[in-house]
């Protein structure tokens, strides 16, 4: 069985265009539960544009399923998730600029900051997976530093089309190859949907896919709830 994790970043980027409390993330983490989510995935970035502290300490309290945090390797970050032990810990790189993340963690060019997050995290329990480009060299420094689990960026195949979709869905067919030959957990993310969703969802040993965009865009029409069964139908097919 695939897990779901619903990714529930957006939420807060709609309260912080307020800066007000509504509405609140940790009530979509409720909802996603209800409507069968197996784990909540929120990023806490730097630049605190959506997700903020309170949220991550609250969802580590509230939430029931497999709590998943995005980070970056930055200490600031680091000591907040030291201190609240989710569940699963997945590292990613963050640009100030980007609209959102954008390419994967550059494992092989920063090596010793991943091995000491990795580290650290694993010191307290924490679940660690790394957020990467189907790429060979990056799939194996992930292997090298004792990552669990690789989540393998789905942002070029989701952007693609035609011909292109079909060449990085192989990429990505090969990149998870390689994954399970290394032993590592096979985990999926970014820019999927409703329907381009299926062709990932059956790759084989395919363990965990990391969702929010567009089950919160959908979210706004049906409700969390629904939108997160409908989407673990999606998969499911
Ligand atoms: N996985 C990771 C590592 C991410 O950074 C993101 C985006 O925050 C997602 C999954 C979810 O991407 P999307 O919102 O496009 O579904």
């Amino acid at each position: 069985m695939i897990e779901l994790g619903v990714n529930i970043d957006h939420v807060a980027t709609l309260r912080q265009a307020r800066r007000g409390n509504e509405p609140d993330p940790v009530w979509a983490a409720v909802e996603a539960e209800l409507g069968g989510a197996h784990g909540i995935t929120a990023h806490l970035r730097e630049d605190r544009r959506h997700m903020q502290e309170r949220d991550i300490r609250l969802l580590r309290e509230t939430v029931r399923v497999k709590f998943n945090l995005e980070m970056a390797c930055a200490p600031e970050v680091l000591a907040i998730a030291l201190d609240v032990v989710p569940d699963q810990a997945t590292l990613v790189p963050e640009k100030r600029q980007e609209i959102t993340t954008e390419g994967g963690l550059d494992v092989v060019g920063d090596l010793s900051r991943v091995r000491d997050a990795l580290e650290a995290l694993r010191a307290k329990g924490v679940a660690t997976s790394l957020f990467i480009d189907p790429d060979t060299r990056q799939i194996e420094a992930a292997k090298e530093l004792g990552a669990d689990a690789v989540e393998l960026h789905t942002g070029a195949y989701a952007n693609a089309s035609g011909e292109r979709r079909a060449v990085e869905l192989q990429r990505l067919a090969q990149g998870a190859e390689l994954i399970n030959r290394l032993g590592l957990r096979l985990h999926a993310g970014h820019g999927l949907n409703y329907t381009n969703v299926r062709a990932v969802a059956t790759l084989p040993q395919m363990a965990e896919l990391n969702i929010g965009h567009s089950i919160i865009s959908r979210a706004l029409f049906i409700g969390v709830r629904e939108a997160v069964a409908q989407m673990k139908r999606a998969i499911e097919l």
